[in-house]
């Protein structure tokens, strides 16, 4: 990039926080304009209270996208020092230099070198570090939180949880690079555990055989019910027979493990079993793995380092997890069970609580918890998790199932595309939760891994834009995708503007444009999957 410095540079990326923290520490009043996202609430968290604790007046604003008319809204604000957290960076040659802190990890727009290093602009691009794998805004924004005052070194869980939430572990299965040492501040001071386990959803609020029966990152269930399917039905002829058929299936495999599913009355799950019991499932699991004639991938996949958070995070009230179970115990009838109130204490599920916050346009409830809300906030945010799960079953649907919707490799107007798949869901799919549907699609059956996804939905905001979302893997940055300037370029080319990260990325273009648009990024990711072409 323009302007990028050649050498990995820890020391210079941290000196670029500490200017921005001294800046920050003579700020009068700061608003933080975070985005919507876990990683951009959990950054918004951690740089609120590091200024409450500076006795600095703060509030924070949420915003979807950062365009002109989000900057000029910002610039009109009467505080004397803008705060943006998890965004800025695209558009730093619009705002305030005097008045503006940038704590972000996204790709800045390329401009000369004095724009781009400039005081209080804080991303690790700059300095070779990736901003996609080893740190997220959580991260940047934590670093100058440090730099502010030791004492905030509290707030490294927080920063944990935005980074798992951009999905900086996936990749490697573990966090790597700069997130490690900002790991190790949570693990010192005893706020997280990091520890090899099977890496699938729902460690702490999943019931056993629904903790198997649903798991996408790998998806186990064809492999459990392998035996079955091979002799009766088709995955895609899936019924509700089947989805009973595959739970007991699931059930079957944990008690012929030797594990008990009920404890006490109540479900177990995976985070209540002993060191043994996961011992015996896994190697009944892997087994049937390898029964299937798939091994090592999946299994590498299935095995990594996950990070269970203690309850007692900072602003979290003492007690609240005995006093919710024992509260909750004599109401069958509450809405929200205590089990689920335990999604706080893994990385993972606390992430994914927090991006249903947002993208269900609710990020102060996922600010809220992030505080240390175990109440009314934490309800909420539950609720919110459960509207949003159900959001995503339909625009799943809608895309599997849907002839109309479906993914296509040719255009509408008949240009058969050679390195991307798309799916226009126009008005049926919230512009929100676009890039969740499309990161969860891309690899599954009959959508393959071999190029990226792109979904279209008509803007939320009214403004007759149509909003872009685009997906790849790991596999396919390694072979030279970089979703970020393929549709920073392709978008830019129709008169919109996007950005992002190499494997995930977005974009606006006008309404009417998606052919042009497509035909162009179809040509760049080609370029990129294959330079010598
Ligand atoms: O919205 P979506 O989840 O697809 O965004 C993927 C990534 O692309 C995010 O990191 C987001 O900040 C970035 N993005 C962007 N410009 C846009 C839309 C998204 O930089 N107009």
């Amino acid at each position: 990039m323009k302007g990028e410095r050649m050498m990995r540079d820890v020391n210079g990326f941290e000196r670029s926080g500490e200017v921005a923290a001294e800046r920050l520490k003579r700020a009068g009043s700061v608003l933080i304009i975070g985005h919507i996202d876990a990683d951009g609430i959990t950054a918004s968290s951690i740089a609120s209270v590091s200024l409450r604790r500076a006795r600095i007046e703060n509030s924070v604003h949420f915003v979807k996208k950062l365009d002109e008319a989000a900057i000029k809204k910002v610039h009109a604000h009467p505080a004397d020092t803008f705060w943006f957290v998890d965004l800025g960076s695209a558009m730093l040659s619009k705002l305030d230099e005097d008045r503006c802190i940038i704590t972000d990890h996204h790709r800045p727009e390329p401009l000369k070198e004095e724009v781009l290093y400039r005081e209080g602009h804080v991303n690790p691009h700059l300095f070779r570090i990736d901003g996609s794998t080893e740190v997220s805004a959580s991260g940047v924004t934590y670093m100058v939180a440090k730099k502010m005052n030791p004492q905030n070194q509290d707030l490294s869980a927080m920063a944990v949880v935005g980074a798992v939430g951009d999905f900086q572990e996936s990749a490697e299965g573990r966090l790597i690079g700069y997130n490690r040492s900002i790991l190790d501040d949570a693990v010192a001071l005893g706020l997280i555990r990091a520890e090899k386990d099977v890496r699938l959803f729902g460690r702490e609020t999943r019931p056993l055989p629904a903790f198997l029966q649903y798991s996408s990152d790998p998806a186990l269930l064809p492999f459990i019910t392998h035996r079955r399917r091979m002799s009766i039905v088709d995955i895609i002829n899936e019924d509700r027979t089947a989805h009973d058929e595959d739970h007991m299936e699931c059930i079957d495999l944990v008690r012929k493990a030797g594990v008990e599913i009920v404890d006490g009355g109540s479900l177990r799950t995976w985070s209540q079993l002993t060191r043994d019991e996961k011992r015996r499932v896994v190697s009944a699991v892997v087994e049937r793995i390898i029964e299937a004639g798939k091994g090592v991938a999946t299994v590498r996949r299935l095995i990594g380092e996950v990070y269970s958070l203690s309850p007692d995070l900072p602003g979290s009230p003492p007690g609240w997890l005995t006093a919710s179970t024992e509260n909750d115990a004599g109401k069958a009838d509450e809405r929200v069970p205590p089990l689920a109130m335990r999604a706080v204490l893994d990385a993972k599920e606390f992430a994914t609580l927090l991006n249903a916050c947002g993208r269900h346009d609710r990020p102060e409830v996922g600010l809220a918890v992030c505080l240390g809300d175990r109440g009314k906030g934490l309800e909420e945010a539950l609720r919110q998790q459960e509207d949003h799960r159900q959001s995503l079953r339909r625009a799943i649907d809608l895309i599997r199932c849907d002839p109309e919707f479906g993914t296509m490799t040719v255009t509408r107007g008949g240009t058969a595309l050679s390195s991307v798949r798309y799916f226009n869901a126009r008005d049926r799919i919230e512009d929100t939760i676009l890039g969740t549907v499309a990161g969860i699609l891309i690899g599954t059956a009959g959508i393959p891994a071999d190029r990226p996804l792109i979904g279209f939905a008509l803007s939320g905001d009214g403004t007759c834009t149509i909003k872009v979302s685009g997906r790849g893997t790991p596999v396919l940055t390694a072979m030279g995708l970089d979703l970020a300037s393929a549709m920073r370029e392709a978008s830019t080319s129709v008169g919109g503007a996007g950005g992002g990260h190499n494997v995930a990325a977005g974009a606006t273009i006008p309404e009417g444009k998606e052919e042009e648009f497509l035909l162009v990024i179809d040509r760049l990711v080609n370029g990129q999957l294959s330079p010598s072409a």
